[in-house]
């Protein structure tokens, strides 16, 4: 007996796609992959109910279905738009949607401070990507930035309230993950913000992964703030037999040589969380927190890290040193003779430490 597929196809930027109903463009465009895929600021597929509030993955619908090819009148939000069988969409192929995308990025900066420079998510955040990618050199906006009271929320989080976009992620992993929903936003318009209530989910083995899925610097680790830039460090792969329920005990570990700056749940090409085994690898803050020592983990290997972000520079996977030439071009002579003259110098005496003597060297300070 013939099976009857009941995949649906979609035409994005001019590639079409199979796909299960009830996909949105978005999902349909990350099967797809590469510059297909819209941004996304506030969509997150781990998090339900995500998506639909910042606009930045508007793309154009140029036949709604093959029923019905009409076009449909205004961009819509790939994120929060099914597919129906036959649509034709248009994203890096529309006339209309990057000055729509510059636009968006435009609002999403009114109120951004531009402090790139002293931002522990510089290198690591989407808006600063987007801002690249899709924004405009200027800005037209005559009036000051919103700015908000600092708010402490303890010792493992920093709250920066002006950085937020209100993408609204952090409120799903404090109603989704932490046992109890204790974080919203509050109020409208300029005076929106995360709400205060925000210190009463801090109590919460989970409440790390705010950080994780904070597309800006609003939410960062305040055990690696201001400790290194993060394109400095090196990600390795790593897990650990965490006894915390629910925690997948798989992390990143951001290393300077032995030393663990940071730990991180493992993200995907989105950005987002990686799921292992089905479930999302979410990590507790126990292993974010307070097992820095690479001893309290088994190392995998160095994570994949895309070659267009600025922390895939310098990052091997497979690493083949040079040869070493200086020895043969220095008649045998070991090249570490050039790194501790004390030790192996011909040339100084041993026991006298050029930079301690308070006189200038001469012929006694140096072997005869
Ligand atoms: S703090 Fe970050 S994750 Fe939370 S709403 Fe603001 S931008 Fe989004
Ligand atoms: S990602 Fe679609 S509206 Fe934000």
């Amino acid at each position: 007996m013939e099976t009857v597929s009941n995949k649906i196809k979609v035409t994005i930027d001019n590639i079409t796609v199979e796909v299960d109903p009830g996909t949105t463009i978005l999902q349909a465009a990350r099967m797809i992959g590469g510059d297909v895929t819209p941004p996304a600021m506030c969509y997150y597929s781990k998090l339900q109910g995500s998506g639909g509030k910042c606009r930045t993955c508007l793309v154009e619908v140029a036949a709604g279905s093959a029923a019905d090819p009409r076009p449909m009148p205004k961009l819509v939000a790939s994120c929060r738009t099914g597919v129906m069988d036959g649509m034709v969409v248009k994203n890096i192929t529309s006339e209309k949607v990057p000055d729509a995308r510059a636009g968006v990025v435009e609002f999403l900066l009114l109120n951004h401070p531009l402090d790139c420079p002293i931002c522990d998510q510089a290198g690591e955040c989407h808006l600063q990507d987007l801002g690249y990618d899709h924004g405009k050199a200027g800005t037209r906006y005559e009036f000051s930035r919103r700015t908000f009271k600092r708010i402490d929320i303890g010792p493992y989080i920093q709250l920066h309230m002006n950085r937020c976009i209100l993408c609204y992620r952090c409120t799903y992993v404090a109603d989704q993950i932490t046992d109890s929903r204790s974080h919203g936003v509050i109020d409208r318009g300029d005076h929106a913000q995360i709400s205060t209530y925000i210190t009463k989910a801090i109590d919460n083995d989970f409440s790390g992964n705010m950080i994780d899925v904070c597309p800006v610097g609003a939410l960062t680790d305040k055990t690696f703030r201001f400790k290194n830039r993060v394109w400095f460090t090196k990600p390795v792969d790593a897990h650990r037999n965490c006894t915390t329920p629910g925690c997948c005990g798989k992390a990143t570990l951001w290393l300077r040589g032995d030393e663990v700056f940071r730990v991180t749940a493992r993200k995907d090409e989105w950005g987002e969380v990686q799921s292992f085994d089905g479930k999302t690898g979410w990590i507790c803050n126990t292993c974010r927190f307070e097992s820095k020592q690479t001893s309290q983990w088994t190392i995998e290997g160095v994570t994949t890290i895309s070659r267009h972000s600025v922390i895939g520079l310098n990052k091997y996977q497979t690493l083949n040193m040079p040869q070493e030439t200086v020895k043969k071009v220095m008649h045998g002579v070991e090249p570490k003779l050039l790194m501790d003259i004390h030790s192996v110098s011909g040339v100084n005496n041993p026991d006298i430490h050029l930079s301690e003597i308070d006189r200038p060297a001469h012929s006694s300070d140096f072997k005869k």
